[in-house]
């Protein structure tokens, strides 16, 4: 209908040469009639009312479904919204969902699996982490921390259902010689992947070994005593009934015992006497493992608690004095070992069809402990961050600083630490000091604004007169997720009401400390029998002296009481 319509106008509105000869001179055309409209910032001039400050329009999030009428001043969220949910993003308050193995799985973001978090002591790392364990838990992953050396997962994952193996002096054992479900997965496969499992697990427990003897000795076991170490032990796998697991009391047996085939790798040339001074060393370290030195019987007895592989575990090793430097590195190592083991056959089972597949996601927190423990623990770590993606395995290192790293005695083990920052996926920092920027900047790239943004996230917390308390540090659970070279994405994690209660470090100081004597405290509660027949001292009591304050009314109970008698 139209076209004819517009046709005919168009006919009817065409001059002919005739009419464009005879008519009137032609037209302008009018001009159209256009409301004027203000500029920007309204009218200038006297009683324009021109604004001198444009309020921002504010910013709402809302799904499509909700806000779809809102078109056309809508705008995609900045960060991909896959992976666990950490937080707000502090400049756009979106939602921030990010984590090392989504990223990597299903946003395809990052290259590894893995994740270095860094920033000063007490700013939130080790709960941000407990949140990806968390929520990864959620998706199907199971968190493994390999040495809790605080603790500081132990809570979240006993409320997850998990398993808590406590290692320490006197509290648990991890026997170094235990092959772990290595027998029984491999009794479960045929042919190249039996034998590829039995393999595994027995260079792995000659490792253990060789790395308890170079922990005891301060100095690596030469080549010849390694051979006999592997030769040893296979000597003992031999022997030793399928239904027991030897310990190194078994391993030092065999080693007094001179078989043939281990006689042939010392190469004694038939004399037991040259035998007995080739083997005096290794027995004597031997000895010192089985019978309580240095690092005591934490590795020589039967394992404890056995580790399962379809559940998140953590390893307490927090019993262990900070002090005992060697320990902590020979518990370390051995919890990686056995903890890699269970990883190990959990993926030969899953690529025979025999069980599901199972991720998992390794938690290695106050990574400069474990670094200056041992150089070993440098070689691992580097050998992990380049096999976890084939391996299957999500993995988190926390620490300080860079400086921590730089702070390793040995070069070769510095440039090596260097390169966890470098090969992880993601870097995620907390606030760090400004001497820290270059050192970071030479690893990660960080613009002028997000350096800044760091170094103020390191300022010191308020100090509040009146309620007597000092406010949190203005950083505390601020984090940059940088990935690569693209611009760092500045999230605040809030804890919920259920993490709050797992987060609690400061369980001790919830009660007030009392003084009172022994004697005044109830007789009810049976303590002064106790005083009485010299189980439990009487404390000395400096407050309440002849003129000094009254006893306490609060009661403690005897658990509390016989605990703290000094
Ligand atoms: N996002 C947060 N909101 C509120 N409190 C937090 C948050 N993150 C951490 N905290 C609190 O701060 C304290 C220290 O946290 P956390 O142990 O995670 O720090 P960290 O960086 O791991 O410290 P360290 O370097 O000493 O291991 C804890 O009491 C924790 O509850
Ligand atoms: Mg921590």
């Amino acid at each position: 209908m139209a076209l004819p319509l517009l046709t005919r106008r168009a006919r009817d509105s065409t001059p002919t040469s005739t009419r464009a000869a005879e008519g009137p001179p032609e037209l302008a055309p009018p001009r159209p009639l256009v409301a004027p409209r203000p500029p920007a910032r309204g009218w200038a001039g006297r009683g324009g009312g021109q604004a001198g400050y444009v309020q921002a329009a504010s910013t709402w999030r809302s799904t499509t479904v909700q806000a779809c009428g809102l078109w056309p001043w809508s705008a995609g969220t900045g960060s991909p919204m896959v992976g666990v949910p950490i937080g707000r993003n502090i400049d756009t308050n979106a939602p921030v969902c990010a984590d090392p193995i989504s990223w990597f799985q299903r946003a395809n973001l990052i290259s590894n699996p893995s994740a270095f978090v860094l920033g000063k002591p007490g700013l939130g790392k080790s709960t941000m982490v407990r949140r990806w364990c968390a929520g990864l838990t959620g998706y199907g992953t199971l968190p493994l921390v390999l040495g809790d050396l605080k603790p500081d997962y132990v809570d979240l994952i006993r409320a997850l259902g998990g398993q808590v193996i406590e290692l320490g002096r006197g509290r648990g054992y991890l026997n170094v010689l235990d092959p772990g479900e290595a027998r029984a997965t491999a009794a479960r496969l045929t042919g190249t992947a039996a034998q590829r499992v039995s393999a595994e697990a027995h260079g792995r427990r000659h490792q253990m070994v060789a790395s308890l003897v170079s922990i005891a000795r301060k100095a690596p076991p030469t080549d010849r005593e390694e051979t006999i170490l592997d030769r040893a032990l296979r000597v003992l796998d031999e022997r030793t009934d399928h239904n027991r697991v030897p310990v190194l009391a078994d391993l030092l047996q065999v080693l007094r015992e001179a078989p043939e085939d281990v006689r042939a790798v010392a190469l004694d040339r038939g004399s037991i006497d040259r035998y007995r001074d080739i083997t005096e060393h290794l027995e004597s370290t031997l000895i010192g493992l089985t019978g309580g030195g240095r690092l005591g019987e934490m590795f020589s007895a039967p394992t404890t608690t056995p580790m399962r592989r379809d559940a998140p575990v953590v390893f307490d090793v927090s019993s262990i004095d900070e002090a005992d430097t060697d320990l902590s590195a020979a518990a370390l190592l051995a919890c990686w070992s056995y903890g890699f083991g269970a990883v190990n056959n959990a993926n030969v089972l899953a690529d025979a069809g025999l069980e599901p597949r199972r991720h998992y996601f390794v938690v290695l927190d106050e990574l400069w402990r474990a670094l200056r423990a041992s150089r070993g623990l440098v070689e691992r770590v580097d050998a992990l961050t380049r096999l976890n993606r084939q391996r299957g395995v999500g993995l988190a290192m926390i620490t300080h600083t860079m400086s921590d790293l730089d702070a390793l005695p040995d070069a070769d083990d510095r440039m090596k630490a260097r390169g966890f920052v470098e090969r992880a996926g993601m870097v995620v920092a907390a606030g760090l000091p400004e001497a820290e920027m270059t050192k970071l900047n030479q690893v990660v790239r960080l613009s002028r604004t997000e350096q800044a943004k760091l170094v103020s996230w390191t300022d010191p917390p308020a100090w509040d007169a009146i309620a007597q308390t000092e406010s949190a540090p203005p950083g505390q659970g601020n984090f940059l997720v940088k990935v690569g070279g693209r611009t760092g994405i500045p999230v605040h994690v809030d804890l919920t009401a259920a993490e709050l209660a797992l987060n609690d470090t400061n369980k001790l100081w919830h009660e007030v400390s009392r003084s009172g004597r022994v004697d005044d405290l109830i007789d009810a509660e049976g303590v002064r029998d106790l005083v009485d027949e010299g189980v439990a001292d009487a404390p000395v009591n400096v407050a309440a002296d002849d003129d000094g304050p009254p006893p306490p009314q609060d009661v403690p109970t005897s658990d509390a009481l016989t605990g703290s008698t000094p």
